[in-house]
């Protein structure tokens, strides 16, 4: 079991530097510390998504908070500029950091939590399995489970799509990543469940609370997987490799295997991050073509244009314009991770305020996104504000940032991509979906974006494929 005291001591592989003394000087971001100890959690469970929000509207693009559960004040910031400085100087400035009850959730062998040379060395390895010779050859699987699901939903019509959908991403990742087919009809998927969802509950020490609950999930998830791992030692896989055997095979910096408790934790959050994520981009894709009548048919007659008789292949994926703008566009306004967690590891300035050396920073993509002055109408949906050349400056001005950026930018970006992409193309080319009325389409936010009621839909084809 894991100690929710947990802490890295940042200070052995950062030696503090003289280098940003200076900014000592400077004042702190404005804000407020709220309550002693509590700090401000009642507004940001009751503020919800306005949160930062309000207060960006009273302070500007960086404010300082408390909230209980981090070990120290928190910085927010927003935009460009921002997002350049802290996405770029990781390791320098700052490092990944999730709050307490989080990282025993993940773990500290897991690739969120890795730091320096060992973060790179692993950030290699994965890699591997997402360049373009790998995500051409994952194809063939994720077409067999994305017709398989299209069938299932063509039977049961009206249904809840959201739940589908986490099962659909679910299913790929295990077949593609580790070998296991039908994944969600597993105790696997169960505890995968229980874990997503508890990912961000607070934690409090009694057996029965969500926080405690999801604690034991990680533990059965650690031990299914640990299970696959010995499984897969006893039996190595004489065809191409997969995730598992990567990091089976895999030495460290010192030439040894990487332990049994590593491959677990990597393949832990891996998994999370190549379903969770997913499931929520492309339910919005659903309601954004759901919700656009107009969009959903020109992005059908391109489909048309591309030949719908014939098998979707890797080259035909590729030629599909107006679907990149519709994807690119969907993961602006409905970014599936809002932002990440970093800790200064160095005293730092930014826009004039003094960041102090251990503070939490919290960078935005949600509200990056929106900024009017790079985004002229940000709340409206517009593909075309996302052609091949402006996608380009706005994703290297850091405007644009549904994956992150810098040294920990999304290793699966291009996996995300390419199963959003198939998805849709399959969609287009031969069914349509009405959403049902009397249902909340509020957002969740946490763990990901996702609407509040699962997106209830009624499901059919259309002139058959
Ligand atoms: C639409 C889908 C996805 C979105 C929006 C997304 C978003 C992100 C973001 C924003 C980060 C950076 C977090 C930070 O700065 O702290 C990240 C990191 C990461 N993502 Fe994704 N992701 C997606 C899909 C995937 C997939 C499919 C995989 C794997 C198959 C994956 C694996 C990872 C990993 C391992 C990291 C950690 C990288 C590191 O710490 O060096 N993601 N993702």
């Amino acid at each position: 079991m894991y100690d929710p005291t947990l802490t890295i001591p940042l200070s052995l592989f950062f030696p503090m530097t003289t280098q940003f003394d200076d900014a000592a000087a400077m004042e702190l971001p404005p804000g407020s510390f709220g309550l002693p100890i509590l700090g401000e959690i009642f507004s940001f469970i009751t503020d919800n998504q306005d949160f930062a929000k309000n207060r960006h509207e009273r302070y500007g693009s960086i404010f300082k908070t408390k909230l209980i559960g981090f070990d120290a004040p928190i910085v927010y910031i927003k935009g460009a500029e921002a997002n350049k400085y802290v996405l770029m100087n990781e390791h320098k400035l700052f490092v990944s950091y999730f709050p307490g009850s989080i990282r025993n959730l993940l773990g500290d062998k897991a690739i969120t939590q890795q730091y320096g040379d060992v973060h790179q060395n692993r950030r290699k390895l994965l890699y591997s399995a997402f360049q373009p010779r790998s995500l051409s050859s994952y194809l063939t699987g994720m077409i067999s489970v994305t017709d398989q699901y299209l069938e299932k939903w063509l039977d049961l019509q009206t249904f809840t799509w959201y739940p589908e959908i986490q099962k659909y991403t679910f299913d790929i990742a295990c077949k593609l990543l580790i070998s296991l087919d039908n994944a969600s009809s597993t105790p696997l998927y169960r505890d995968y469940d229980l874990w997503g969802d508890g990912l961000f509950s607070f934690p409090l020490p009694f057996p029965w609370t969500k926080y405690q609950k999801t604690l034991r999930s990680r533990q059965r998830l650690i031990e299914q997987l640990g299970d696959l791992v010995e499984s897969r030692k006893k039996n190595p896989s004489d065809s191409t490799s997969d995730i598992l055997d990567l990091l089976i095979s895999e030495k460290d910096e010192n030439g040894d295997h990487l332990t049994f408790e590593e491959v677990n934790e990597q393949l832990l959050t891996i998994l999370f991050a190549a379903h969770g994520t997913l499931a929520s981009a492309i339910c919005s894709l659903c309601i954004v073509f759901g919700q656009n009548k107009d969009i959903f048919q020109q992005a059908k007659e391109e489909q048309e244009q591309l030949g719908l008789a014939e098998e979707i292949n890797y080259e035909k994926l590729q030629q599909m314009p107006f679907l990149d703008q519709v994807i690119r566009e969907t993961l602006r306004l409905f970014p599936p991770v809002g932002g990440g967690f970093r800790k200064a590891i160095q005293p730092c300035s930014l826009n004039g305020y003094h960041i102090p050396k251990g503070w939490n920073v919290i960078y935005q993509a949600s509200l990056t996104h929106l900024d009017i002055e790079v985004y002229d109408k940000p709340d409206e949906f517009d593909p075309d504000r996302f052609t091949p050349e402006s996608h380009k400056k706005l994703a290297k001005n850091m405007s644009y940032i549904p994956f992150g950026g810098g040294m920990r930018e999304c290793i699966g970006k291009e996996y995300a991509r390419l199963e959003m992409k198939l998805f849709a193309a399959k969609l287009l080319q031969g069914y349509e979906w009405d959403i049902l009325p009397n249902q909340n389409m509020d957002l969740d936010i946490i763990p990901v974006m996702k609407p509040r009621d699962g997106l209830k839909v009624n499901f059919q084809s259309v002139d058959g494929i």
